[in-house]
């Protein structure tokens, strides 16, 4: 994901239906702007951070919300509301977050957006410790 960003994967259902992994966010880095295509539930294990979440508003993107989050706080991802957000590392210390997601997100396709403008590109965040399926094709 750039940025010294990295999303390591503890437990994926074979089928694709499910995926429990860890986001490790250094301090100051912050990930795209991005959507998820499934509900989930993130929860804080280690460090601050913020999250600001994103809305459709016709072809642009506006930032309807923005929360500072502690080790302990959770947050749940239902799209298509509450789909797009971008998280960035406030503490001195890395950050670790835990996301239990209904697809294997790392290897699906989604988005990340220009916050600015709302264009979408497609994309993958990919894990570091495990590969996609179809990671040869690429
Ligand atoms: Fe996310």
């Amino acid at each position: 994901m750039g940025s010294g960003i990295g999303q390591w994967l503890l437990c994926r259902a074979e089928d694709g239906s499910l995926s429990l992994f860890s986001l490790v966010v250094p301090p100051g880095a912050h990930t795209p702007v991005h959507d998820h295509l499934a509900w989930g539930l993130v929860g804080l294990y280690r460090g601050t951070q913020d999250e600001e979440i994103y809305a459709h508003r016709g072809s642009t993107l506006e930032l309807v919300e923005r929360r500072s989050l502690d080790a302990g706080d959770f947050y749940v991802l239902i799209p298509p509301r509450d789909d797009i957000h971008r998280v960035s590392t406030t503490s001195v210390e890395t950050s670790v977050s835990i996301h239990l997601l209904t697809n294997d997100t790392g290897c699906v396709w989604r988005h990340a957006y220009n916050p600015s403008t709302g264009q979408a590109e497609p994309f993958r965040s990919g894990y570091v410790n495990v590969a996609c399926s179809d990671d040869s094709e690429n």
